[in-house]
C-alpha cells in the first residue's frame, strides 16, 4: 500500500513537472517516443531587413527553413520572421521564388508566414522566444513553447552595428535587451541548450564582454565587434548571381553554414566542426584577404555536440563522408580555391541600385528612377556621415572629435556601459537628423562612445540639431519606404 502511494506521488509530481514546463504538445510526445533524442527542437529564424537591395537576408532565412525542414523539424516548431516583400517584388525576375545560390532551388516554397511586414518587431521576437503568447501583437501567434529538455536554435541575418541588430521596423534589437531575454528564458528553465547563429556587421559586439557563461547558450557570429560582414553571390562577382538578378543572393557566413549542413551527416558533424568550416570559408581560408572573423561566445564546451540536436538529420545524408576540417590541410568541397569576391554588407543596396541602373535601357523610366535612387542613397549616406562627424567635433573639439567617435575598446570589453543610454542617444540623434536607417547603424560605435564619455541625451539632442542644420544635405527629406529599400 505504501509502495502504491509512493508510486502515485511520483507519477503526480512527474505530471506536475510536465505542466510546469508548459502543456505537452503532440509533437513533443512523438519525438520523446521516437527515443532519438530527449526534448523537442525549436527554431526562430529572423530576417531583419526589407527591400529588394536586401534580398539576401530573406533568402538566407528561407533557406534556413528548408535546411531545418529537411532535418525533420516540424513546422509548428519553426517560427519565421520575414518581411516578405521579395518573392513578389517587381524587380524579382522570377516572381514567386527566392534563391540563395546562383544555381540553387526556390527556397521560398512552403515557408510559414508567422510574422511578416510590420509584424516583424523586436517585441514580437522577444515574446516569441520567451513563449509569451499574450505579449504577441499580430502575426500567427506561434511562440517557442519549450520545455526543460528542449533545444533551441536561433538564426538571424541582417544589417547590424555596435550593440544592435537591425529590424525592418523600429526599434532595433539592442544587445542589452537580447541578453535580458536570454537570461529570462534561462531562468524560466524552458530549454536545455540553445545555439545562436548571427549574421550582421559587427555582430560580435552583441556578445563581446557580456557574460553568457553557464547559461547553456553557444553563439557564433559572422564578424567580430569591429568589422563588416559580407554579402555573396552578387551580380558580376565570382561566383555571380545569374545575370537577371540585380541583387546579392546570400551572405557569406550564412551560406557557409547552410551549404555545409546540407551535405553533412549531422549526427556526426559537431558544432565545433561546423564552426571551423564556416570560419575558414568566411575568411578566405583563414587568410582574411576577404570576409570577416567568425567568433564564438558562451558555452563553448557545448561544441562537442552533434549538429543534429539543433538542425535535425536528413536521412539522405546518412552516407555522407566525414566533414573535411580546414586544419586537415585538405580542401573542403565547398571552398573554392579562388577567394570568393564579396560585397560589404552595407554596400549591398548601392550594388543593387548600380546594377539596376546600368542594365536598364537608355532613356527608360526605370533607368531614371534607379539613377535617382542611387544618388539619393549616396546623398543620404553623406548626410549621415557628415552629421556624425560634426557632432563629434562639436562635442569633443575638431581635433579630437573623429578619434573619440571611432575609438574601439580592447577585446573582451563591452562596447557600451549603459544600454539605455545607447538607445536614448539614437533617439536624440533621430529627433533632428531623421531616421538612422540601416546604413546609419555603422555609427553605433560613435553613439556608444558618446555614452561612455558621459554625455547626456539632452546635450546630444541639442548638438544633433545644430549639426544636422549645418550639414549640407540636412534639408533633404528621406523616405526609405517610398523608394522601396532601406539604407
Ligand atoms: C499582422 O498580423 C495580423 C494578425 O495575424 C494580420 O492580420 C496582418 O495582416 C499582419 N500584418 C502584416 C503587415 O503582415
Amino acid at each position: 500500500m505504501a509502495l502504491l502511494l509512493l508510486t502515485a506521488l511520483l507519477v503526480l509530481s512527474g505530471l506536475a513537472q510536465g505542466w510546469d514546463g508548459g502543456i505537452l504538445m503532440p509533437t513533443e510526445k512523438e519525438s520523446k517516443l521516437s527515443g532519438k533524442e530527449e526534448g523537442v527542437r525549436w527554431a526562430v529564424l529572423v530576417a531583419g531587413s526589407y527591400g529588394y537591395g536586401n534580398y539576401r537576408h530573406q533568402a538566407d532565412v528561407c533557406h534556413a527553413y528548408q535546411v531545418l525542414k529537411k532535418g525533420g523539424m516540424k513546422e509548428e516548431n519553426i517560427i519565421v520572421f520575414l518581411y516578405d516583400d521579395i518573392a513578389h517584388h517587381p524587380d524579382n525576375p522570377h516572381p514567386g521564388t527566392i534563391i540563395n545560390h546562383p544555381h540553387g532551388p526556390n527556397v521560398y516554397h512552403g515557408v510559414p508566414k508567422d510574422y511578416t511586414g510590420r509584424n516583424v518587431t523586436v517585441s514580437n521576437f522577444i515574446a516569441a522566444l520567451l513563449g509569451e503568447k499574450e505579449a504577441i501583437k499580430g502575426g500567427s501567434g506561434k511562440v517557442v513553447n519549450s520545455g526543460p529538455e528542449d533545444h533551441i536554435f536561433i538564426y538571424y541575418s541582417d544589417h547590424g552595428g555596435v550593440g544592435a541588430l537591425g529590424m525592418p521596423t523600429t526599434p532595433h534589437l539592442y544587445a542589452g535587451d537580447f541578453l535580458e531575454a536570454l537570461k529570462k528564458k534561462h531562468a524560466a528553465g524552458t530549454f536545455k541548450e540553445m545555439v545562436i547563429y548571427l549574421e550582421a556587421c559587427e555582430s560580435g559586439s552583441m556578445f563581446e564582454g557580456l557574460s553568457l557563461e553557464d547559461m547553456n547558450i553557444y553563439v557564433t557570429t559572422a564578424s567580430n565587434a569591429e568589422e563588416s560582414s559580407w554579402a555573396t553571390y552578387c551580380p558580376g562577382m565570382v561566383p555571380s548571381a545569374p545575370f537577371e538578378y540585380d541583387t546579392c543572393l546570400g551572405d557569406l557566413y550564412s551560406v557557409a553554414w547552410m551549404e555545409d549542413a546540407e551535405i553533412q551527416n549531422l549526427k556526426k558533424e559537431t558544432l565545433r566542426d561546423q564552426y571551423l568550416i564556416v570560419k575558414s570559408r568566411t575568411s578566405n581560408h583563414n587568410t582574411y584577404k576577404a570576409g570577416s572573423h567568425v567568433m564564438q561566445y558562451g558555452d563553448v564546451h557545448m561544441t562537442a555536440e552533434p549538429l543534429e540536436l539543433y538542425l535535425g538529420f536528413d536521412p539522405a545524408t546518412e552516407d555522407a563522408t566525414d566533414p573535411v576540417l580546414p586544419e586537415s590541410g585538405r580542401t573542403n568541397t565547398l571552398e573554392t580555391r579562388a577567394p570568393e569576391v564579396v560585397v560589404n554588407q552595407r554596400d549591398g543596396d548601392l550594388h543593387y541600385l548600380w546594377h539596376k541602373y546600368w542594365k536598364a535601357r537608355e532613356g527608360s523610366t526605370r533607368k531614371a528612377e534607379a539613377g535617382m535612387d542611387l544618388v539619393r542613397t549616396i546623398n543620404h549616406r553623406m548626410h549621415l556621415d557628415k552629421s556624425m562627424d560634426l557632432i563629434g567635433k562639436l562635442l569633443f573639439g575638431s581635433e579630437n572629435g573623429p578619434s573619440r567617435l571611432s575609438a574601439v575598446r580592447p577585446r573582451g570589453q563591452v562596447s557600451v556601459d549603459d544600454w539605455d543610454c545607447l538607445k536614448n542617444m539614437v533617439r536624440a540623434f533621430e529627433s533632428s537628423c531623421g531616421e538612422l536607417t540601416q546604413y546609419g547603424m555603422k555609427h553605433m560605435r560613435a553613439f556608444a562612445n558618446i555614452c561612455n564619455a558621459g554625455i547626456d541625451a539632452t546635450k546630444m539632442a541639442t548638438t544633433s540639431a545644430e549639426a544636422c542644420a549645418l550639414s549640407a544635405f540636412g534639408s533633404e527629406v528621406w523616405h526609405p519606404v517610398k523608394t522601396g529599400f532601406s539604407a
